[in-house]
C-alpha cells in the first residue's frame, strides 16, 4: 500500500503532444503513471504508444449545456474537500454504482446500474433485445423506442444512469464475446444506432453511457493479472493494448462515440484495454484529446469497474469518476479503498493535483444531472435492487444509504408488445427457397433443438445451460427475466389455430445420433423446426463460429431426411451456417438476441403476421477462417507488456475487408430477405442548397467545437434520392442503402472500396413506391488526415451505390464536391 500511495503522488511528467501524427509520439509512462517501466518504443514502432495531451479540458457548457453548467457550478461551490472526492468515487451500495448523497444539499446521490439491454440488478423488470438485434432492425424509430422503453425502467426503479449503449467492441473480430452488446461492425450503422438509443435514454430522464471507450475489441486478457498478493498494483502482465493507428481511430473506433458525443451522452465509460500502451482510463491522448477536446464532450468519463489502474494520472488523463470506488473485481475487500477516494484529498492538500481539475470532474458529472432535471422529483431506489445486488452486498456497504422508497415496483408497462415487434423486425430471413416461409397452416410440425424450450434449471438471468432457449447473452450485460416466451410454446399455441399435430425433440445428442425416420416413424413432418442456440458473454472470447451444442450435426441429421427443414439461430452474432446449401434446408432465420417475447416474435416471422425486413449487421462468410483480425490470444511470453494486439488491418474488418480483397461470402452485410420483392430506381444527388452555396472545401469550416466535434462536419452536403417500390403482392419493409466510395487518386491508400453512408426503413405497401432520401454530411465524405489533422474532402469524383446489401447494387451515380 505504501509503495503504491508513494507512486501515485509521486510527481506528473507533463509532455506536450510530441508531434502531429497523434498516435506516433509521445512516451507512456507520463501516462501510465502506475507503472515503473516505460515501453520500448523501438520494439513498438509508430503507433505502439500513445502520446500525452495535458491538461483535461474543462467543460465549456457547449451545445446547451450552459444552464446546467452554472447549476454545477453552484453545487461544487457548496463542496467541501471531502465530499468532492466523494462525488467523484464510487462507494459500495445498492446499485451497480453508487456516488453518496449529501443531505445538507439535498443532494440524493447517484445510483447507476447495468446494462444495455434492460435494468439488470431488478425485479418486475423487461428483458430488451440484445444490441445486435436492435442494429439488425436498420430501423431508426425502434432504436428510439427502445432506448426509450429502458429509460423509462431505468428512471423508475430510480437510476439515474444507464451503463450503455455500447460502440466498443465495434466487432473489429468476428469472435469477440461481447459483439452482441453493441450493434454492428459497422461505425456509421453503430453510429446511427448510438445515437437515436441515447435519444431514446436520455428523453426519458435517464444519464444514457456510451461503453467503452475505446479500442475494446477483445475479452481475451482484458484485464491485467495481478500477483497472488491481489493487490491492485501488483500486476504481473499488464490487459491487451490494442493498437490502432491515427486515421483507423478517427474512421472506425472513434466514430460512433462522435456520433454519441452529438447526442449529448451524458457520460462515457472508459474500457480495460490498453490503447497504444496505455490503459484507457489514463489515457490522456483518448480522454483529454479525442474525447474532450475534439469531439466536446461536456459530460464525464467513468471508469469501467476495475479499469482504473492510477490515481492522479487518471485524474490528469481525463478520467472524472472511479467506478466502482472501493471494491475491485478482483477479490480485494471493500476497505481496500480507491486510486481515488481520499487519495483525491490527498492529492489536492498537497499540491499534486489543482482543485481546479477536481471541480471540473464534479461539474462534469452533474452537468447532465442538472440538464436532464434529475434534480426534482427523481424516483428514489428500488430497495428490491439492492437485494439483488451480488456485486456490492449490503454487508460491503461503508455508507449510509436511504432505502425508503416502494419494493418490488413493477415498471414493465406494456413493454413486452414492444419487445415482441421489434424482436420479429430483427428477424432476419437468410434463406427461403421456393416460399416455404410463411408457413401455409402444416398439419404436421417437428420442433428440434436445445434452443427451442424452456430452460430446465430455471435461472432468471441467462446461463449456457444445455436445454433453454437463449434470448440473450451473459455477464454485466444480462437482463433478469421475469418470463421468457419460448418458441416451442409459441409455435404450439400458433398451431392450435390450424389444429396441428405439433412433436418434438429438444435433446441435441439424440437428434444428431438418430436416423430421423425412427423419430418420426411413420411420416414426415410438413416442416421440420430446427432451433440452434451460441452463447456469449462478458469476460471470454468465442472459440468458434459455429452454433453450439452439436448444431450443425443436429441440422445435418434432420435435414437428411426432412426435405422442408426451416433453421432458426438465436446466437450472439456471426455463425457460418456450413449447411446452407443444403438442398433440404428450405429456409434460415438469423433470430440473435430477442429478448423476452422470443418465441412470439419467432412465430409472427415464421406465419407471416410479420414480413421479416432485417438485415444483417456484419458478414456471414463461408469459413471461420475467412474473417481476417481474430482476437490476439495465446501470447506464451511471460514479459510484463506482453499483450500486444496490432490492428494492422486498419480500416479493413467486416465488408470493408471482404470487399477490398474481392473475397466471396456466402451472405453479405446488409443481406436479407422478405416475403416480397423490392425494386430501386431513379438515383439523384442534389447539392443542398446552403452548403456553403455550391462552394464545398476540402477543409471544414473552423466552427467552435460543440458536442459531436467541429459542427461543419456534421452539415448536410448532398441530398442523394431514390425511388423504392414494393413488386410483390404482399405489404412489407425494404431497407435501401447507400455506399460511398472515395475517390482513389486523392485519398490516402487503405481506404475501402465503399462504405456505408445512408440508409432508411421504409415500409411498403404492395404495389406502392417511395422517394427515400439519404442526407450525406461532410463527415460522411471525408478521410481523416494524420498530417494536418483534420477530416478532409478529397478532390474527384466519388462512387455512390445504392441498393439492398452491400453486394446487391442497384443503382450507381457519382459526385464531384472538388473537381481535381
Ligand atoms: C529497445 O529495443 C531495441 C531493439 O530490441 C534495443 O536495441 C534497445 O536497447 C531497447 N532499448 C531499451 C531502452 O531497452
Ligand atoms: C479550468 O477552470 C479553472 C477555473 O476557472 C481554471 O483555473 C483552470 O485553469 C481551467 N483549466 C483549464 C484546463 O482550462
Ligand atoms: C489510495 O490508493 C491506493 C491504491 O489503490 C489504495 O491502496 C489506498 O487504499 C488508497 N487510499 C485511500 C485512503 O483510499
Ligand atoms: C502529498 O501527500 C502524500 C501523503 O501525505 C505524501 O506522500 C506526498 O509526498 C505529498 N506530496 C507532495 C508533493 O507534497
Ligand atoms: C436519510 O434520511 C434521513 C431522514 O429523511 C435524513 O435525515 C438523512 O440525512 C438521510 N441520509 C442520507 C445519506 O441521505
Ligand atoms: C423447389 O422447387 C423446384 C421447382 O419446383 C424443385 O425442383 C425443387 O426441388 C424445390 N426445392 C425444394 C428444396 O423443395
Ligand atoms: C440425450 O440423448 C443422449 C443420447 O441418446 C443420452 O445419452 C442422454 O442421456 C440424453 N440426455 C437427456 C438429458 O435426456
Ligand atoms: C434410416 O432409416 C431408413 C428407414 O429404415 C433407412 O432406409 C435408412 O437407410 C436409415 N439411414 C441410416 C443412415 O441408417
Ligand atoms: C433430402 O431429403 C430426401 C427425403 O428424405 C432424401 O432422400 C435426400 O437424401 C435428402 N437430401 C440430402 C442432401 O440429404
Ligand atoms: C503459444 O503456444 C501455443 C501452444 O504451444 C502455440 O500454439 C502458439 O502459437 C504460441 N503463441 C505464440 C504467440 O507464440
Ligand atoms: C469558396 O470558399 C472559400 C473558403 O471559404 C473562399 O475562400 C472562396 O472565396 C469561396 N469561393 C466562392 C466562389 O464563393
Ligand atoms: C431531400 O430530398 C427529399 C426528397 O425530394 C426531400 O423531401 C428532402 O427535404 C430533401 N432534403 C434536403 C436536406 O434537402
Amino acid at each position: 500500500m505504501a509503495s503504491a500511495l508513494s507512486l501515485l503522488l509521486s510527481s506528473f511528467l507533463l509532455t506536450p503532444l510530441a508531434n502531429a501524427q497523434a498516435f506516433s509520439g509521445g512516451a507512456r509512462s507520463a501516462d501510465a503513471f502506475s507503472y515503473v517501466q516505460p515501453l520500448n518504443t523501438t520494439i513498438l514502432g509508430p503507433y505502439g504508444h500513445s502520446p500525452t495531451v495535458y491538461p483535461s479540458p474543462n467543460a465549456t457548457g457547449a451545445g446547451g449545456f450552459q444552464e446546467a453548467l452554472e447549476k454545477a457550478k453552484a453545487f461544487v461551490a457548496e463542496l467541501t474537500l471531502e465530499e468532492k472526492s466523494d462525488m467523484v468515487t464510487g462507494q459500495p451500495g445498492p446499485c451497480t454504482g453508487n456516488i453518496v448523497a449529501i443531505p445538507r444539499l439535498g443532494f440524493k446521490g447517484l445510483c447507476l446500474q447495468d446494462g444495455p439491454l434492460a435494468i439488470r440488478q431488478a425485479d418486475y423488470a423487461s428483458v430488451f433485445e440484445a444490441g445486435v438485434s436492435a442494429a439488425s432492425t436498420w430501423d431508426r424509430t425502434m432504436l428510439y423506442e427502445r432506448g426509450k422503453a429502458m429509460g423509462e425502467e431505468f428512471r423508475a426503479k430510480g437510476a439515474n444512469i444507464m451503463l450503455g449503449p455500447v460502440a466498443g467492441p465495434l466487432g473489429r473480430s468476428a469472435y469477440s464475446g461481447r459483439n452482441w452488446e453493441g450493434f454492428s461492425s459497422d461505425p456509421y450503422l453503430t453510429g446511427l444506432a448510438m445515437e437515436h438509443t441515447i435519444n431514446g435514454i436520455q428523453d426519458a430522464g435517464v444519464q444514457a453511457t456510451a461503453k467503452h471507450f475505446v479500442g475494446y475489441e477483445q475479452e481475451t486478457q482484458r484485464n491485467p493479472i495481478y500477483n497472488e498478493s491481489g493487490t491492485l498494483t501488483d500486476v504481473i502482465q499488464e490487459s491487451v493494448s490494442s493498437n490502432i493507428d491515427d486515421r483507423t481511430m478517427h474512421e472506425l473506433y472513434l466514430w460512433p462515440f462522435a456520433n454519441a458525443a452529438y447526442a449529448k451522452v451524458s457520460s462515457v465509460m472508459c474500457s480495460y484495454n490498453r490503447l497504444n500502451g496505455s490503459y484507457s482510463c489514463e489515457n490522456s491522448k483518448t480522454l483529454n484529446g479525442l474525447l474532450k477536446t475534439e469531439l466536446g464532450f461536456q459530460g464525464y468519463v467513468q471508469s469501467d469497474w476495475g479499469g482504473t489502474h492510477s490515481g492522479v494520472a487518471s485524474i490528469e488523463g481525463g478520467l472524472d469518476m472511479d467506478m466502482p470506488g472501493g471494491i475491485g473485481e478482483y477479490g480485494q475487500s471493500p476497505q481496500a479503498g480507491s486510486f481515488f477516494g481520499k487519495n483525491v484529498t490527498m492529492a489536492v492538500s498537497n499540491g499534486t493535483v489543482d482543485v481546479s481539475r477536481i471541480d471540473d470532474m464534479i461539474m462534469r458529472i452533474m452537468t447532465p444531472y442538472y440538464y436532464l432535471g434529475q434534480d426534482k422529483d427523481y424516483p428514489s431506489v428500488d430497495p428490491s435492487c439492492a437485494d439483488l445486488n451480488t456485486f456490492s452486498p449490503r454487508s460491503t456497504w461503508m455508507r449510509e444509504f436511504n432505502l425508503t422508497g416502494q419494493r418490488s415496483r413493477d415498471v414493465r408497462g406494456d413493454h413486452g408488445e414492444l419487445i415482441r415487434k421489434h424482436g420479429a423486425a430483427a428477424t432476419i430471413l437468410l434463406k427461403n427457397e421456393n416460399g416455404t416461409l410463411p408457413l401455409k397452416s402444416p398439419k404436421s410440425i417437428a420442433v428440434f433443438g436445445n434452443d427451442a424450450s424452456v430452460d430446465t434449471q430455471g435461472y432468471l438471468n441467462q446461463v449456457d445451460f444445455e436445454y433453454g432457449t437463449l434470448a440473450v447473452g451473459g455477464g454485466s450485460g444480462t437482463g433478469r427475466l421475469t418470463y421468457l416466451v419460448t418458441p416451442l410454446e409459441a409455435v404450439k399455441a400458433r398451431a392450435q389455430e390450424d389444429g396441428s399435430y405439433v412433436q418434438q425433440w429438444l435433446n441435441n445428442t439424440l437428434i444428431a445420433t438418430s436416423n430421423m425416420t425412427d423419430l418420426w416413424n411413420p411420416e414426415m413432418p410438413d416442416v421440420c423446426l430446427v432451433f440452434l442456440k451460441t452463447w456469449a458473454e462478458e469476460g471470454a472470447d468465442r472459440q468458434h463460429l459455429s452454433t453450439d451444442w452439436d448444431g450443425d450435426e443436429v441440422v445435418a441429421s434432420v435435414a437428411a431426411y426432412c426435405t422442408n427443414t426451416v433453421v432458426v439461430t438465436h446466437s450472439s452474432g456471426i455463425n457460418t451456417l456450413p449447411w446452407a446449401d443444403h438442398e433440404n434446408v428450405t429456409a434460415i432465420l438469423a433470430a440473435h438476441y430477442p429478448g423476452e417475447e422470443s418465441g412470439n416474435a419467432i412465430v409472427d416471422v415464421l406465419y407471416g403476421k410479420v414480413n421479416p425486413s432485417a438485415k444483417l449487421p456484419y458478414t456471414i462468410a463461408f469459413n471461420g477462417s475467412d474473417y481476417n483480425a481474430p482476437p490476439t490470444t495465446a501470447v506464451n511470453t511471460t514479459g510484463q507488456y506482453d499483450w500486444q494486439s496490432w490492428f494492422t488491418e486498419k480500416l479493413e474488418i467486416d465488408y470493408r475487408y471482404f470487399d477490398a480483397h474481392n473475397i466471396s461470402v456466402r451472405y453479405e452485410f446488409g443481406y436479407g430477405l422478405s416475403y416480397t420483392t423490392f425494386n430501386m430506381s431513379d438515383l439523384a444527388t442534389e447539392c443542398v442548397a446552403g452548403a456553403n452555396n455550391n462552394n464545398i472545401t476540402s477543409e471544414p469550416e473552423d466552427l467552435p467545437i460543440a458536442p459531436g466535434g467541429n459542427p461543419a462536419l456534421w452539415e448536410v452536403l448532398y441530398n442523394v434520392t431514390v425511388s423504392v417500390s414494393n413488386t410483390g403482392d404482399r405489404d412489407g419493409a425494404a431497407v435501401p442503402q447507400l455506399y460511398v466510395g472515395f475517390p482513389s487518386a486523392t485519398t490516402p491508400s487503405g481506404t475501402p472500396p465503399r462504405q456505408l453512408r445512408g440508409f432508411e426503413k421504409v415500409p411498403l405497401a404492395a404495389g406502392e413506391t417511395q422517394t427515400v432520401a439519404f442526407a450525406l454530411m461532410r463527415r460522411d465524405l471525408s478521410y481523416w488526415d494524420v498530417v494536418s489533422q483534420q477530416w478532409l474532402i478529397p478532390a474527384g469524383d466519388f462512387s455512390l451505390s445504392a441498393g439492398f446489401s452491400s453486394r446487391d447494387l442497384k443503382l450507381v451515380g457519382k459526385l464531384t464536391p472538388i473537381a481535381v
